[in-house]
């Protein structure tokens, strides 16, 4: 197969003075060709799906597979290659083996359960709140509430109890924040799994509630496969989780109108589709979900033949005007954007939507309310971001009040 040398290399960098828009060269893209190839940091020119009908229509066929094995899997980085090369897991598995692993978690993250678990988040949120206030006129929204309150949320839904909380968060922290060398990523990861293996011995004698004592009580998976998939909820969740409550902050920041109608407003359902609008116009997940076909596939008149690389980008599928009315490249917290694309589509949908979305509704409906003075403490230029990792952040975000 000849290679356009015209194929753009993916991704593409964002303006600094627009950091929350998508990068200009990648909304050409979408604008001009739904599907197209595009150059990796590997030297391969996989195809990148840009359009929602597109995007959904590949993220809904089987025969897009999701099997990090397969020859022409495209990976976002080579971490993301060295990493998962060795994990068997949910994501990286197509059905059968993938419903296997999914049905041993799906009750613990039924929506009832999520629901349940608004109050307890709640508490966080205000006791982090209260902390931040205690502590001066300005934070790193980040490493203060970010991270916190994504770290209580998951340990909940695993059943880590507070004494080992603040071990696994902390370790959390480090595996939220970018910049570490790799050497201290895999350190960390060595040193969760060790927690995370306690825990599981623990609950042999205590199952408890949450993931890792229903895990246990059930008996169908060896202890190294629970801890790796209690692993997988932690690496899956955490960030995606963090940096839309810091990336959501910002937007609405720079669109004062809507956060004073947020802040204002006393009605569950506006807050529910505001947050539905930030994880659209956000897309963190950003750098595409990642396939590769198993047989040829025609999607948008063009054919993807079995063994191609195919990236499915979630964001511009989110921005696609033929999808979502008006301008999507706006934030409009009124907009019906409930059919977005932020927690992917098809059988690898995110497992945490719910647990995330209540998360983000406590969150949203309760920070600006209770600091309404809140401001970046810094130009939005001198904000720095982690761009290579598959979720879309800042290492963080100083405030002030
Ligand atoms: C706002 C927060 C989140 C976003 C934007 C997000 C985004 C996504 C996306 C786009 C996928 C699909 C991946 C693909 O198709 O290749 C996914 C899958 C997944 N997410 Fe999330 N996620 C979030 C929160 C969470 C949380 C809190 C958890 C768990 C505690 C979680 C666990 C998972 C798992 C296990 C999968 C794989 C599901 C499967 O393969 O069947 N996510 N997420």
């Amino acid at each position: 197969m000849s290679t356009p040398p015209e194929a753009p290399f993916y991704p593409m960098a964002r303006t600094p003075s627009c950091p929350l828009e998508l990068p200009r060269e990648l909304r050409e893209i979408a604008r001009t060709a739904p599907v197209s190839r595009v150059r990796i940091w590997d030297g391969s020119t996989p195809w990148l799906i840009t359009g929602y009908a597109e995007g959904r229509a590949v993220l809904a066929d089987s025969r897009a597979s999701s099997d990090q094995s397969m020859p022409g899997y495209t990976f976002a980085a080579p971490q993301a290659k060295a990493f998962h090369t060795r994990n068997r897991s949910m994501p990286t598995v197509d059905d059968p083996e993938h419903a296997y692993l999914r049905r041993m978690v799906t009750a613990d993250f039924a929506n009832r359960r999520m629901e349940k678990l608004r109050p307890s988040f709640q508490r966080t949120v205000d006791e982090l709140i209260d902390a931040m206030l205690a502590a001066g006129a300005g934070a790193d929204l980040f490493s203060t509430l970010a991270v916190p309150m994504s770290s209580k949320a998951i340990c909940e839904i695993l059943g880590v109890h507070d004494s080992e909380g603040e071990r696994f968060a902390a370790l959390g922290k480090i595996m939220a924040v970018p910049g570490s060398s790799d050497e201290v990523h895999r350190q960390v990861i060595e040193d969760m799994r060790a927690l995370l293996g306690s825990l599981v011995e623990r609950a042999k004698t205590a199952p408890g509630e949450g993931v890792i004592g229903h895990l246990v009580r059930a008996g169908e998976l060896p202890d190294d496969e629970i801890v790796a998939t209690a692993l997988l909820l932690m690496a899956a969740g955490h960030g995606a989780t963090a940096h839309m409550i810091t990336l959501g902050t910002m937007a609405l920041l720079a669109h004062p109108d809507q956060l004073a109608e947020l802040r204002e407003s006393e009605d569950p359902a506006f807050i529910a589709n505001a947050v539905e609008e930030l994880l659209r116009y956000l897309s963190v997940a950003h750098l595409g979900r990642r396939r590769v076909a198993m047989d040829d596939i025609e999607v948008g008149g063009v054919l993807i033949r079995a063994g191609e690389g195919i990236i499915v980008a979630t964001d511009t599928a989110n921005h696609d005007p033929q999808a979502f009315a008006g301008d999507p490249d706006e934030l409009d917290l009124h907009r019906d954007a409930r059919h977005h694309l932020a927690f992917g589509f098809g059988i690898h949908q995110c497992i945490g939507q719910q647990l995330s979305r209540v998360l983000l509704q406590v969150v949203y409906g309760t920070l600006y309310r209770r600091i309404p003075t809140l401001e970046l403490a810094i130009p939005v230029e001198d904000i720095s971001y982690k761009l290579v990792l598959a979720i879309y952040g800042v290492n963080a975000l100083p405030v002030k009040w």
